[in-house]
């Protein structure tokens, strides 16, 4: 294997090639980089592109917000670049709107995806992230089907924290938070793409995790090697290794296909070992900010039996089965995860584009995007915003779900015990606060699943999911 042979090499050697591909990358953005916009980190000194980029890696955040306040509140674009993806444009919040208005011919994911995860060489195949049939998958059937999935996730979350954390109430137990939510996160989404028996088998669920991971680790080495010598390091390959899952509505899909490649068991194999990969990790992650964040919070603030007192008054109400309609009625949880998700969550940038019209793209204040270009937005910044969100530096796990609850609870009351209006002339009005509908609408917009220009750690628009 390519990496077993780089890894023989004499490490002098090894060493001159990285400096070899470090000076090349710092010649390599040079000539596409839009006119006039401020670059965050630049200093007058040599090579300063890398050295601004080896700053960056520690402190993006603070990197980031200090722009974001200085250039993206005025309404101003900037530059921020990272060691491995290079430069990207910052596009400010009121400019969001137009930024996600352009049709993927303009501004594209596809190839933003292909760049990032260099998936022509860490994917089995190419046509995997370039012709992404598993995300029409995503949107169209596993949507329809999430009903269905409601019970045998909730029983999956169920028994693997019964076999990782055990019964006992009383006695101390040291957990690995991050492998055991790993662990947990990886077997409830096998249990939808590959079905009940392949996301119990443990070793199954490690390697495909491991494999997943490394795609990260293979994809940042590939990003500094000069392009023709990316075919010949393709480190990452596939594991080769009937029901209602992910898998089969993938073949389905595919044999539909006129074209016969698509039809190859290895083609289909990547498409799920994609969608293991766009799920597993960014779920995991805010599986475990939620906990770190829950169980670190003041006991007498009594978060937890907050919680605790919603899930078993939900689930006695719905008659002791998880269903879709009682998921939702979580909004304690659901806020929860959003306040983790918007606190620390995600990653400094998000809603990345590349243009690529052959003529850039000019934004109607004449800031012009050149062809082949990144843009973004500063994530970490917008979800730290005191404009957006009062006192954002706190955790604040019912920020989404206060509201919420007080008019839930007020309409009920409304409705009275037999659930109907007899009591409509009560005293309260069934008004979302302070604007009617509009109101009520903004309510239902607190969901975590509802992205919006400040809440982006899912994407927004037609590529959030
Ligand atoms: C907390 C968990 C998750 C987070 C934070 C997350 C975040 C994101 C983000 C930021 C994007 C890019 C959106 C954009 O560019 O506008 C994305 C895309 C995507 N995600 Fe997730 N995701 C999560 C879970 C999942 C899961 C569970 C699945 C599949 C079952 C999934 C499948 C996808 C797919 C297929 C895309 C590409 C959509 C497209 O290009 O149209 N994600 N996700």
């Amino acid at each position: 294997m390519a990496l077993e042979f780089l890894l023989r090499i004499p490490v002098l050697i090894q060493l001159a090639i990285l400096v070899v591909c470090l000076v090349r990358r710092e010649f390599k953005f040079r000539r596409s980089v839009p006119k006039d916009l401020p670059w965050v980190g630049k200093r007058s000194e040599w090579f300063w592109r890398i050295r601004s980029d080896v700053r960056g890696l520690f402190g993006i955040g603070e990197r980031i917000t200090k722009a974001y306040h200085e250039y993206s509140k005025n309404g101003k674009f900037f530059i921020i670049s990272d060691l491995v993806t290079g430069p990207e444009v910052m596009v400010p919040v009121s400019k969001i709107p137009v930024l996600l208005a352009q049709p993927d011919e303009v501004m594209d994911t596809t190839n933003t995806h292909c760049d990032i995860l260099q998936s022509d060489y860490t994917f089995s195949h190419p046509r995997i992230f370039r012709n992404p049939l598993q995300v029409d998958v995503v949107r169209k059937v596993l949507t329809r089907q999430i009903g269905s999935l409601v019970e045998p996730v909730m029983d999956e979350i169920a028994m693997s924290f019964d076999e990782l954390w055990g019964f006992d109430t009383e006695g101390w137990k040291e957990i690995l938070i991050d492998r055991d939510m790993n662990r947990v996160i990886a077997r409830t989404l096998h249990r939808m793409l590959l079905g009940p028996d392949l996301c119990k088998n443990q070793e199954f669920i490690d390697r495909a995790t491991t494999h997943s991971r490394t795609i990260i680790y293979c994809a940042i080495i590939i990003h500094v090697i000069p392009e023709f010598l990316k075919p010949w390091v393709q480190f990452s390959r596939p594991n080769r290794i009937g029901m209602n899952d992910f898998l089969q509505w993938q073949i389905r899909e595919s044999l539909g296909q006129p074209d016969p490649v698509e039809h190859s068991p290895e083609i289909i194999a990547g498409r799920v070992e994609s969608v293991n990969f766009s799920a597993i990790h960014t779920t995991q992650g805010t599986a475990m900010g939620v906990m770190l964040d829950l169980f670190s919070s003041p006991p007498e603030k009594g978060y937890v039996e907050a919680l605790r007192e919603e899930a078993t008054r939900v689930l006695e109400e719905d008659g002791g089965r998880w269903t879709k309609t009682g998921v939702a009625k979580l909004i304690r949880i659901d806020s929860t995860i959003k306040e983790s998700m918007r606190w620390k969550g995600g990653s400094a940038r998000s809603l990345t584009r590349t243009v690529i019209k052959r003529d850039g793209f000019t934004f109607e204040d004449g800031v012009h995007i050149p062809y082949g270009f990144k843009v973004g937005t500063p994530q970490y910044a917008i979800h730290l915003d005191e404009e957006f969100y009062p006192n954002p530096k706190l955790w604040d796990p019912f920020r989404f779900s206060r509201e919420r609850e007080e008019f839930e609870q007020a309409s009920r009351r409304r409705r009275g015990p037999a659930g109907d209006d007899s009591h409509a002339d009560a005293a309260e009005p069934l008004e979302g606060p302070g604007d009617g509908n509009v109101g009520i609408l903004r309510l239902r917009n607190e969901a975590v699943v509802s992205t919006s220009e400040k809440y982006i750690a899912w994407g927004h628009g037609r590529h959030a999911w």
